[in-house]
């Protein structure tokens, strides 16, 4: 299981601070929550505040763009440190396009879908995108309810990924907390994001080492 904390419930007045003490906790992924108030109907940060970031973390930036159109910023985000790109397919007029653009680009590229987004949109990228990441609930803000459904979402996920031998990563992203973590990776999840049940439970090195106990993992870096 990677665990991928959302910073959309990190303390935005200290972020460096914030990605440190994840690093420090032995987290390697980092997930940033694009928002331009229009795709959804919240604004967060764009690619300056990840470049200023970039300097001083070793961290994979897993760059969540909830934006509309969003060819417009692909080059930015990657000159800004995303070492993955997921673009929404409800805001992309060419996803095959736009996916391929990111690997040019040198970034991992990923599709998410909302979630009453159907999954057969995938079904001729699937080959390209390195994840897919399902909403498990409705964008635009943390601390929201899993949505039962999207459980099963996943597990028809992962056999379409199975049947073309893809070996794109599924994601899960919303609602996530340690008491779904199991069914969640039973269900298919390679890799879970959390916002509001990772960041209000300092220290981040416990709060990690319960959501792998919830895996059934065992944290083996020192
Ligand atoms: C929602 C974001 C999520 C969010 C998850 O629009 O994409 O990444 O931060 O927050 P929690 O874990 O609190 O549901
Ligand atoms: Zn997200």
């Amino acid at each position: 299981m990677i665990l991928s904390p959302s910073l959309l419930s990190s303390d935005f007045s200290n972020l460096a601070r914030e990605l440190r003490d994840l690093e420090d906790a032995g987290l390697s992924w980092v997930h940033w929550d694009v928002m331009d108030g229009s795709f959804v109907p919240n604004i967060t940060f764009g690619p300056p505040i990840i470049a200023g970031c970039r300097k001083n973390s070793g961290l994979f930036f897993d760059v969540h763009l909830m934006i509309e159109a969003p060819d417009r910023y692909l080059e930015d985000f990657v000159h800004a440190g995303a070492d993955l790109l997921c673009v929404h397919a409800e805001a992309c007029r060419h996803l095959e396009r736009t996916l391929s653009e990111i690997s040019r680009l040198g970034a991992k590229p990923a599709v998410a879908l909302n979630p009453h987004t159907p999954l057969q949109v995938l079904e001729y990228v699937l080959p390209q995108v390195e994840m897919v990441l399902i909403m498990s609930v409705n964008p635009g803000f943390g601390g929201q309810t899993f949505i039962p459904f999207s459980l099963e979402k996943i597990r028809r996920l992962k056999s379409m990924i199975n049947q073309c031998n893809s070996r794109a990563l599924i994601q899960v992203d919303g609602g996530v907390t340690p008491d779904n973590t199991r069914d969640l990776l039973e269900w298919g999840a390679d890799v879970l994001v959390s916002g509001s049940a990772f960041f209000a439970h300092p220290p981040y090195r416990q709060r990690l080492e319960t959501f792998m106990q919830a895996a059934g993992e065992q944290l083996k870096i020192p």
